[in-house]
């Protein structure tokens, strides 16, 4: 099928592309390569053997989309592109909104125009706010505590409207909670720009020498070290998440949201002690107090991602760490080099 992957350049979008090519899916990206990378794109062309093309436009420029979509004539679309960091949402809650949701309606009248009927959204456990429980199922309230997770729920929310109003189309929200990890082969991974909001970026840098220390953000959680936890997911099981996604959207029709997870959940220091015991690098850290916004403890309930697109996490924490070191030993840098 004729996918276009929207966000195509950068970290989940580059590995979601291998995947559509193994699964023989034909694809053109777009990407306005704010977060973005070219090389990523070259490293995907020489891992897969396939020739690409990733077009320059922002997802809110209607012409611009609209003669890609003219050209390439896509069954579905992938929907990465966006703005993601939590904490900067704060500071330029408009730049988010104009980017996640408008960007969003922009696509919606563009798939319109050429008739293109099925799209998967990249949404987040962050929809959900603090936990009322665990593991957190699909039916959990959605209660976002900063703009970025409200701009996500919103464009869940558009695309209900939107499978509302039109017969015969469907979205797929998926949910994802802690993507981390690279492809096996080191040449593509996660390049944060600055210093890494997330923890495991920041645990690479400190392996490779370009930190001192990690800080971890609070001791005192009520989890079974003290530290948060979270449900690390590796980015090529979300990877191919997305291709189950694609084609279960292509079958039905309405809206859905499904989490993707493994079900598992890790605390920091669990964390710490399997990307050490993988790369062989002591990880020099210390205890800070909590993060603003931060919560407890997150894991997903990942019955539905079972039931309805027969699809299941295959990799654990340490090949999570493990590929994660084999891209920043390898790209200390990143696509920098
Ligand atoms: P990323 O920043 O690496 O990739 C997003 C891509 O979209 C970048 O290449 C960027 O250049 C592009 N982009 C941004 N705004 C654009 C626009 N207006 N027009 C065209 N291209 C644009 O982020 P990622 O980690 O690959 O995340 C992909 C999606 O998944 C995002 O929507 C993010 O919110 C969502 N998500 C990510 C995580 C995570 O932890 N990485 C977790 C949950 C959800
Ligand atoms: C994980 C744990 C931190 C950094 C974020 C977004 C979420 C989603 C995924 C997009 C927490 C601790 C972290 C550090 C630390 N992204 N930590 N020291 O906050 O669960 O989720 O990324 O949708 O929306 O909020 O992930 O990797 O930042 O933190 O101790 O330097 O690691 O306190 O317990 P988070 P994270």
């Amino acid at each position: 099928m004729k996918v276009l992957v929207t966000g195509a350049a950068g970290y989940i979008g580059s590995h979601t592309l291998i995947e559509l090519f193994k699964a023989q899916h034909e694809v053109c990206g777009v990407d306005n390569f704010c977060n973005g990378s070219a090389e990523a794109i070259a490293r995907v062309s020489e891992i897969t053997g396939e020739d690409i093309t990733v077009r320059d436009v922002d997802i809110r420029d209607e012409q611009g989309l609209g003669a890609v979509f003219e050209e390439f004539k896509p069954d579905a679309v992938i929907h990465f592109a966006g703005l993601k960091a939590v904490g900067e949402s704060n500071e330029i809650p408009l730049e988010y909104y104009d980017n996640n949701v408008n960007g969003s309606v922009t696509l919606l009248k563009c798939m319109e125009a050429a008739e293109c009927k099925h799209i998967v959204f990249s949404s987040s456990a962050t929809v959900y706010g603090d936990s009322q429980y665990l593991p957190i199922d699909e039916a959990h309230d959605c209660a976002p505590i900063n703009p970025y997770g409200r701009s996500k729920f919103y464009v869940e929310n558009l695309l209900r409207d939107w499978a509302l109003a039109n017969e015969n189309v469907s979205s797929v929200a998926l949910r994802y909670f802690n993507p981390v990890g690279a492809h096996k082969s080191g040449r593509i991974g996660e390049d944060p720009v600055g210093t890494p909001n997330n923890l495991l970026p920041f645990i690479s840098q400190v392996a490779i020498g370009q930190r001192e220390k990690l800080l971890v953000f609070g001791n005192d959680y009520e989890t079974r070290d003290g530290t948060g936890l979270r449900d690390f997911i590796h980015v090529v099981d979300l990877a191919k998440a997305h291709v189950k996604a694609l084609e279960y959207a292509c079958r039905t029709t309405g809206a859905d949201e499904i989490n993707i997870g493994t079900g598992q959940g890790a605390t920091v220091l669990e964390l710490i002690t399997a990307f050490e015991e993988v790369s062989g690098k002591p990880i020099a850290y210390e205890f800070a107090p909590r993060r603003l916004g931060d919560i407890a403890e997150s894991v997903a309930d990942v019955g539905r991602a079972r039931q309805i697109l027969n699809w299941t996490a295959k990799l654990g924490l340490k090949d999570m760490c493990a590929s994660a070191w084999g891209w920043q030993s390898a790209n200390p840098r990143g696509y920098d080099e």
